[in-house]
């Protein structure tokens, strides 16, 4: 905690890297480390990664309402700034509170469209101590306030129940045509045993751990800590959505993390969702 305060009482000029164009929004190396990120160009690229994800799936354009499930420490909130406009909104809620802390003291100064908020919901790896269960978690917004709900790699540390009650929330802060991106390691991808590429290549990734009432439909890959990876057949994901009368846009886009599919998009399956 000490380490986060003297993080934070860093001035907003003072960036740890020299990058052109707001460098103080960039995460001090300190921080980036506890989303695993080691290196720089790895942090832009996600970044940029999730920016043209939501131009070709999410139909992002300069005027839209745009709310991020899960905004980490506003990496992919960093790219956006070039495309929305003073017209268009940034909404993003997290539930690690040194990381909103951050944003409010850097990205929310800079650029007041963006905006960010603390729930403190429990998640097994991410927040141990949250008091609220994901399961019952209500998005502080209004009802049809959104063009667009996206969440880059949240679900993949989220259990049934919790991504259940997501889905219904989205649906319910989407204006109707308003659309859904988000990522998933999906077990329709997933094969036992062979190898994976890069980082993927870790134990964690291998979901060969059920868990739950559903059977082969949802796995972890830690069964220490359910909420450090998970993952889920596409069957589940529909009948979360049907039951959310969220629609599926198009079929699921391939990533590049099971290491089976010769041609991928991101790095993570896409699920693009809409409300009709
Ligand atoms: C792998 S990080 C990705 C962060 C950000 N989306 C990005 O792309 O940089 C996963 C994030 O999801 C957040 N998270 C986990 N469970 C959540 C939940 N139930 N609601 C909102 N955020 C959650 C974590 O705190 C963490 O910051």
């Amino acid at each position: 905690m000490n380490m986060l305060k003297r993080l934070l009482r860093r001035s907003p000029a003072q960036s740890a890297y020299p990058v052109a164009y707001e460098p103080a929004l960039v995460p001090p190396p300190e921080l980036m480390r506890t989303e695993g990120i080691e290196v720089l160009e790895e942090w832009f690229r996600w970044a940029e990664e999730w920016s043209m994800l939501l131009r070709v799936y999410g139909g992002i354009t300069r005027n839209s309402a745009v709310l991020e499930i899960g905004c980490g420490l506003g990496r992919i909130a960093f790219p956006l700034r070039y495309i929305l406009s003073a017209e268009g909104s940034y909404d993003g809620f997290e539930i690690c509170d040194y990381k909103v802390a951050f944003l409010k003291q850097t990205f929310h100064q800079a650029h007041p469209n963006f905006r960010f908020v603390w729930a403190n919901v429990h998640n097994t790896y991410y927040n141990p101590k949250g008091q609220v269960p994901a399961a019952e978690y209500r998005f502080p917004y209004l009802r049809g306030a959104f063009d667009i709900v996206y969440a880059a790699s949240v679900f993949t540390h989220m259990l049934p129940e919790a991504t259940a009650q997501y889905f219904r929330e989205a649906a319910r802060v989407l204006k109707s045509g308003g659309r859904c991106v988000f990522s998933f390691f999906l077990l329709d991808h997933y094969r036992p045993g062979q190898p994976r590429p890069s980082m993927f290549a870790q134990p964690v990734f291998n979901f060969d751990h059920p868990h739950g009432p559903y059977g082969g439909e949802f796995a972890i890959g830690e069964p220490k800590n359910p909420e450090e990876m998970t993952a889920y057949r596409l069957s589940l994901i529909e009948r979360f959505a049907t039951e959310a009368r969220l629609e599926l846009a198009q079929a699921p886009v391939p990533g590049f993390w099971s290491g089976s599919w010769p041609t991928w998009v991101g790095a993570q399956d896409l699920i693009v969702l809409k409300k009709p």
